[in-house]
């Protein structure tokens, strides 16, 4: 479900026509559909309505301030990886106590910056990691709330580069040690063991390893009751994937409830990390035709969009629909849409049946409101694109485009080259 359709041939973002967004603000633009990412965040949150649930908004898919401050108008909470982003979340006045910290390398720094921002928990991914968070407590005598990611061994069934709960990533602690890790940690007196997380991987279509995942983090919270150490969180991590190209992941209408039959009765509150099935569909990426170029092999349409603004067809072989602002019938051909940066890699799409185009013509990369602008790069010194926020007829710069002195921002050079 979202709200970008075709309306007598034009292609609108709610009330308005792309083609006014792209007059005032040019191409390449992120576009966003405030409806939709609202849309998306109530039914997630609401499916799981009947449990005590917080739903933290994962940052990393797209931490635009403007959608980070819907999150926190709606009640929610956020996932957070860098003392970046936990800057941005709290900036948008998330309340911190719904701010839960993953990630496999988190810095002295952030540790003491999430420590003193008094967040939800600290989801610890290492046995170094439980040292250095206990050494920054003590030292801070500040009782921390942890939790432990434990690596539940499942294989969700996704891209190998977005898979995160087998023994062979880097993700998270193995279960023998986890347990131990626990009784240290309830034994320290600056920490208190609050909860446990998991996240298996990402774009997951199928509800198996999701239950799978749930089944075997309860099994872990009974043994630890039994040993003395009650939890009171439960972190399920994020992962529903989202059609890209007729996959069928499980609404989240039947996600909650599912997950909510593993837990009911159990006295924990669940904690959820969504990111791209509240914010893929609620953006596309907008992007201008330059050049038609035909070689014996290929045709290739050349847009002002890149790898640096949208990289995950080059990086995962990304599925992403694309669809001209107005409306083409007829003859369709197959091209591959390419952007103007110097490497083969640079593909929006390949071997697609397009419709057949003249340079000016403007292009909608859909389901791109997910790790989109939130992995774009300045590579070829690109300035990075504007992202706009549309709200029924009315559609604000939520970012605006980079300037050539953005660029430079920062860089320095050296008296002794100046001469
Ligand atoms: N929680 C943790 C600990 C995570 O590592 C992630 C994503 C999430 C939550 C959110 O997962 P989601 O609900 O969005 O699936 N760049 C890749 C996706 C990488 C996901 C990394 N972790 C892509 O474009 O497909």
């Amino acid at each position: 479900m979202n709200f970008f359709e075709y309306k007598d041939g034009r292609l609108y973002a709610e009330d308005v026509p792309l083609r006014q967004i792209v007059k005032t603000v040019g191409t390449p633009v992120y576009v966003y559909s405030y409806k939709t990412f609202q849309r998306h965040f109530k039914v997630f949150d609401g499916a799981f309505k009947s449990i005590p649930h917080i739903t933290c908004y994962s940052c990393k898919a797209n931490s635009n301030g403007a959608l980070l401050r819907m999150v926190a108008k709606m009640g929610g909470g956020a996932d957070v990886v860098s003392s970046g982003e936990l800057f941005r979340a709290l900036r948008v006045s998330i309340p911190a106590n719904k701010i839960v910290f993953s990630g496999v390398g988190k810095t002295e720094a952030e540790i003491k910056h999430a420590v003193q921002s008094r967040i939800l928990m600290i989801n610890m991914e290492s046995e170094d990691e439980v040292r250095t968070v206990a050494r920054i407590a003590r030292r801070m005598r500040t009782k921390v709330a942890v939790s432990i990611r434990v690596n539940p061994e499942i294989d969700p069934k996704t891209h190998p580069y977005i898979t995160t709960g087998l023994k062979k990533n880097k993700f998270g602690i193995l279960w023998e040690e986890a347990r131990r890790l626990y009784r240290e940690i309830a034994d320290e007196p600056f920490l208190a063991p609050v909860g446990i997380s998991s996240h298996i991987g990402s774009q997951i279509t199928q509800m198996g390893p999701f239950i799978e995942a749930v089944q075997s983090l309860k099994g872990m919270v009974t043994e630890l009751k039994r040993a003395g150490i009650t939890l009171k969180y439960i972190d399920i991590g994020g992962g529903l994937g989202i059609p890209y190209r007729g996959e069928l992941p499980p609404h989240p209408d039947e996600y909650g409830p599912a997950i909510e039959r593993e837990l009911r009765g159990s006295g924990l509150t669940i904690v959820l990390e969504p990111g791209r099935v509240i914010v893929g569909n609620s953006g596309i990426f907008v992007t201008r035709l330059l050049y038609v170029k035909e070689t014996p092999e290929k045709r290739f349409y050349i847009v002002d969009g890149a790898m640096n603004d949208l990289v995950r067809p080059a990086l995962y072989d990304a599925y992403h629909e694309i669809m001209p602002l107005e409306q083409a019938r007829g003859k369709k051909e197959k091209v591959d849409v390419v952007g103007p940066i110097c490497e083969s890699g640079d593909f929006l799409a390949r071997d697609r049946k397009m419709p057949v185009l003249e340079p000016g013509a403007v292009l909608a990369v859909l389901g791109a409101g997910a790790y989109g602008f939130s992995m774009s790069s300045n590579y070829n010194s690109r300035r990075r694109v504007p992202e706009v926020l549309v709200r029924g007829k009315e559609y604000f710069i939520v970012r605006r485009r980079e300037r050539l002195t953005d660029l430079v921002r920062g860089e320095a050079i050296p008296e002794f080259l100046k001469r």
